[in-house]
């Protein structure tokens, strides 16, 4: 028999784009970013490679954190980690914005930097420029030799191995998983969550790789809805709370390998202004993940399904029911903590951007005008 083979085949391992074959590893990811950084008893996070000291976490007066496109949006989800569980109050910037608009920084700010590549320019200047002013510098990134993780005062790695398609997926997850690692290690120092609410946390961070597998298993309604959505020139993401945050990631997503032109709004303020751009036929995605907001996110469901956007909802089994009176179709997703959903509900977007711009004949993993990592201004 004669068997074809090439070196890009094999390092795809079966699956036909980088980007599917990244998008499965991430239950790995999320375990291994794990690994080490939770105690033996399961219930405590551990982060012993930090030489931030107790002393200085208690110190702290306030933390900004600065990256560029996907890891910006893993920022945000950072920021609400940290804000709800430490109470310390966050910003979370991009990169090439923070370091021209002469940000205050003293030395109790913590400066978290997020870099898959540890390389990004603007990241890279953003970074010497909080430290130049006093700062202490956290960066979370992927890879350990590089730039970034070389300058940074502290570095937390994310585990999620070469991430070689440009769209971001497994990088971006295992982000998450760093910051919900730190915001409870910070809850933990300044004593800001009780063990018992820390180990509720930890457990269910820890059932998150099988939930992940669980959604992998299942790719058929979102390759379908991909089809459907990959024939549209327009479409919307709306979402509050950290559904806004994920959704601006499921835009980015779309937009970088499918070219579908998509904007992500927080569905509140849909109303001034967007709602104009709403009419027949329009895909709206609607994330629908946050109970606490729920009842508001649907009374927005229901402003653009008056206007006869064509809605497909990501919420949780018991939603669905309630929410196809106002929705044309709707995907569940599992059930975690409302703080942990990003880790899962950011899944079928990913599936749906993979699937969109297949259907359109794109290059997946090499999306026009994009490179993976980029070192010039
Ligand atoms: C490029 C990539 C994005 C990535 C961004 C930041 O624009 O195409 O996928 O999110 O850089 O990269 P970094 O390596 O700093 O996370």
């Amino acid at each position: 028999i004669h068997v074809d083979w090439d070196a890009v085949t094999a390092e795809k391992g079966g699956f036909e784009h980088f980007m599917l074959k990244e998008i499965h590893e991430q239950p790995k990811a999320y375990r291994d970013t794990m690994r080490g950084r939770i105690d033996e008893s399961g219930k405590k996070v551990v982060l012993p490679e930090l030489k931030l000291t107790a002393d200085q976490i208690k110190n702290i007066r306030n933390i900004q954190i600065i990256a560029c496109g996907t890891a910006y949006h893993a920022g945000l989800v950072g920021r609400s980690a940290i804000e709800s569980l430490v109470r310390i109050p966050v910003e979370t910037d991009v990169a090439s914005e923070y370091r021209y608009r002469s940000p205050i920084v003293t030395p109790e700010t913590l400066v978290i930097v997020v870099s898959q590549s540890g390389e990004t320019a603007d990241t890279l200047a953003a970074m010497r420029e909080a430290k130049a002013n006093g700062a202490h510098v956290l960066a979370i990134t992927n890879v350990v030799g590089s730039s970034i993780a070389r300058d940074a005062d502290d570095v937390i790695v994310t585990l999620a191995g070469p991430e070689i398609a440009v769209a971001s997926t497994k990088a971006y997850t295992s982000q998450l998983i760093a910051f919900y690692l730190l915001a409870l290690y910070l809850a933990e120092v300044r004593g800001t969550q009780t063990p018992e609410a820390v180990a509720q946390i930890v457990a269910a961070m820890q059932a998150l790789p099988e939930q992940v597998e669980s959604m992998l298993a299942k790719p058929d309604a979102i390759k379908a809805y991909a089809e459907h959505i990959s024939k549209h020139e327009h479409l919307f993401f709306i979402g509050r709370g950290l559904d806004y945050a994920v959704a601006q990631e499921g835009s980015l997503k779309l937009k970088e390998i499918s070219y579908i032109h998509s904007e992500a709004y927080a569905a509140g303020e849909l109303k001034h202004g967007t709602l104009a751009l709403i009419e027949e036929g329009i895909p709206v995605i609607a994330l629908a993940t946050q109970e606490a907001v729920l009842e508001k996110t649907v009374s927005n469901i229901k402003e653009v399904n008056a206007r006869g956007a064509d809605i497909m909802a990501i919420t949780h089994e018991e939603n669905v029911a309630g929410l196809l009176k106002s929705v044309d179709q709707a995907f569940a997703i599992p059930k975690t903590l409302p703080l942990l959903t990003p880790a899962l509900s950011v899944v079928p977007l990913q599936l749906l951007s993979y699937y969109a711009s297949l259907a359109r004949g794109n290059d997946v993993d090499k999306p026009r005008n994009l490179a993976k990592s980029v070192t010039v201004e």
